[in-house]
This record gives C-alpha cells, sequence and structure tokens, in this order.
C-alpha cells in the first residue's frame, strides 16, 4: 500500500482504477447498443481481478492468446474462453485437452488442415467435441486462410471432424480494415449457406477501431484488448483522450549528464523497443518537451528544454506507445484506487507465452 506516488519505488507500472473501469463500462455500453457480443482480450492486463470486472460488467467471455494465460483464467473461475490461436504439438493439444475438462465453453481458432488434424487428435474421444473458429485473413497478412472459399472448405472439414465442433468464423483485421471484413466474412458466410452449415459466430476485434465496430451487420463478436488501459497509439489515432489512458509507467530521474539530456531508471526492459510508429518510447505526461530519444536495457535517455526545471530524483508518468507489452514487463501493478491510495495487484497471467 502507498499513500502517494511519491511513496512509489520505480519503476513502476501504475494503473488508474477509475479510468479502467470507466473505459471497461463505455464499450460494454456501446457493444450492447449494437448489438455485438463483447468478447475482450485479456493480454492487456493479463489480470484475474480485470477478467472478472469485464465479466461482471456484461463481456460474454474473454480472449485469451496463449493456453498458459487461458489455465490460469480458468483456475479463477472465468468459464467461457476463446484462445485465438493456431494449437500446434503434443504439449499444447494435450494441455488444451485437459483444460476443456475444466471450463463450461473453450473454442480454439485454426486456418488449415494440419492445424485441425491435431486438435481432432486430442479430441477425437472426449465426451464434448472442440468449438474450432475459422481464422480469416481480412488483410493484416498474418495467420488465417485467404478467401472466403477456403474459410468454407475449413467449416465443412470441421463439421465432418468427430472430434470438432464448427464455431464461426474469426479475424484480426488490419487497422481501418472494417471494409474488408464486411466484404470477406458476407462473401464466407454466403458460401457456408450454400454448404447448409450455420455460422454461430463472426468475431472480429481491435482497439484501433473500436468506434466503428459493427461491421455492416455481420460482426456478431468483438475483441477487444487495449480499450481497457488504452496508450500513446490509440490518442494517436483518434480513439481515446490523454485523460483516457489508465496505464502509466513511473520512473525516476537518475541522472543529468549533460545540458538537455537527463537519463530515466527504466529502459527497453520496461517500456520495450516497441516504437509502433513513432520516432521515440513513450509520451511524457505534462511534458511535452521531453523526447525519450534512446533505451538500453535499464537506462532511457531524455532529450529536454534546458530552460524548463528537471531535477534528479524527480519523478515523471509516461503514456506507453503500446501498453500491452509494457504491462507483461511488470509483476504487479500499482492499482490507484479512487481514494489516491495505491494498492498491488499481481499481473497473474504476466509471461505467460507458452
Ligand atoms: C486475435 C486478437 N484479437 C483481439 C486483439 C485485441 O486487439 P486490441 O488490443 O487492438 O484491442 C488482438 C490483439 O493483438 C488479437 O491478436
Amino acid at each position: 500500500m502507498a499513500d502517494k506516488i511519491a511513496e512509489i519505488d520505480t519503476p513502476a507500472f501504475v494503473v488508474d482504477e477509475a479510468i479502467a473501469n470507466r473505459n471497461i463500462k463505455r464499450f460494454q455500453e456501446y457493444c450492447e447498443k449494437q448489438g455485438l457480443a463483447l468478447r475482450p482480450h485479456i493480454k492487456t492486463h493479463k489480470t484475474v481481478h480485470f477478467a472478472k470486472v469485464q465479466m461482471d460488467a456484461g463481456a460474454v467471455g474473454i480472449t485469451c492468446q496463449k493456453i498458459s494465460e487461458a489455465e490460469v483464467m480458468a483456475d479463477a473461475g472465468i468459464d467461457d474462453i476463446l484462445i485465438t490461436y493456431n494449437i500446434v504439438g503434443d504439449a499444447k493439444l494435450q494441455r488444451l485437452r485437459m483444460l476443456a475438462d475444466r471450463v463450461k465453453k473453450l473454442s480454439v481458432t485454426a486456418d488449415s488442415a494440419a492445424v485441425i488434424k491435431g486438435l481432432n487428435a486430442a479430441f477425437e474421444h472426449a465426451e464434448n467435441p472442440l468449438t474450432v473458429l475459422v481464422e480469416c485473413d481480412t488483410g493484416a497478412g498474418r495467420c488465417g486462410v485467404q478467401s472466403p472459399d477456403e474459410a468454407a472448405e475449413l467449416a465443412l472439414l470441421i463439421k465432418n471432424t468427430r472430434g470438432l465442433k464448427f464455431g464461426g468464423l474469426m479475424t484480426y483485421p488490419a487497422v481501418g480494415g472494417q471494409p474488408n471484413v464486411a466484404e470477406f466474412m458476407c462473401a464466407a458466410v454466403d458460401l457456408l449457406k450454400e454448404k447448409g452449415i450455420l455460422c454461430p459466430v463472426v468475431s472480429s476485434g481491435g482497439s484501433p477501431d473500436m468506434w466503428s465496430a459493427k461491421t455492416d451487420g455481420v460482426v456478431t463478436e468483438y475483441r477487444i484488448g487495449t480499450y481497457i488501459y488504452n496508450d500513446r497509439s490509440l490518442v494517436e489515432n483518434g480513439s481515446c483522450d490523454w485523460d483516457d489512458c489508465a496505464g502509466h509507467v513511473l520512473v525516476t530521474i537518475v541522472s543529468m549528464p549533460a545540458e538537455g539530456r537527463a537519463i530515466i531508471d527504466a529502459g527497453s526492459k520496461v517500456l520495450t523497443s516497441d516504437l509502433l510508429g513513432f520516432s521515440d518510447y513513450g509520451h511524457v505526461v505534462e511534458r511535452p518537451d521531453i523526447k525519450i530519444v534512446s533505451l538500453s536495457e535499464e537506462h532511457g535517455t531524455l532529450n529536454y528544454d534546458a530552460e524548463k526545471s528537471l531535477e534528479i530524483g524527480q519523478k515523471l508518468k509516461i503514456v506507453p506507445n503500446h501498453v500491452c507489452v509494457v504491462s507483461n514487463m511488470f509483476d504487479r501493478i500499482w492499482l490507484r484506487k479512487e481514494n489516491g491510495r495505491h494498492e498491488m495487484l499481481t499481473i497473474d497471467a504476466r509471461g505467460m507465452v507458452l
């Protein structure tokens, strides 16, 4: 517990609970108005605490990227989990099989016959089939089938595979890619209809386009992660304001070796080297003159206007360029409560990459 920011040792990840809760509530209300099911991605906060806040606010379930994240959330009693990842290899397939026995509803995605074959090998003799959504590449150039025809083919394969059940279509679009999502998904849903296959879910996502999440009536579910804390990239693209940024890195000036140059106690092991299109490593709150120009592992180099005051020992608040990777660098959050006090919260699924 810390009463004031001054009592928090640095570098620290500080989250303003009221702002995070407001972000959760606001987007939940938006989805409800649009008739969209909301399935938040926990990769941003990685905490049981906030997953439960999201569920209590009305989320239909959560999204995880990794089995290890899903295991942490299942241990905490969350029982509707979508893992948006191709699960490959015996070790992971065995864990997936065990996880399925512990949650009410587990689903995964697949984008090839090879992945589907592996999933079936694990679930062929299971009591309940595993729900599998077909991942579609609607322009982001990551995983996903490349055409609506391929999506329909894989859906049919899943439907005809004993241990599996077809759960719908899923995409993680490129920023601004919603017209492509609409075109691809409408065509795929029509093809499925022709084959007599019902598509129960069309799942899309992404914070950069959150305020235009409803895509031509075809998307039924939205997955979103960064919106809970927001970050510099989302302020830059107009999705939120600085006041909506709940997550900050608190740092201390440890050296002022030359005029206009200062060093903070956070380098790439804290702020990460994720530039996300920016030319420096974060936004220093209330000091636009400061630029975080370079990082080594434990040092960050700042350039600042030497006319403005700065001193050794002074603390600065930084809004990260990309908050999800930064929160994964810490074991704990300092959670700022409404009364201004700070409590420690464990980041339960931090570092869960398996
Ligand atoms: C598959 C998938 N769904 C949803 C999200 C959430 O995206 P965002 O953090 O932009 O809201 C991500 C982010 O990486 C993702 O990979």
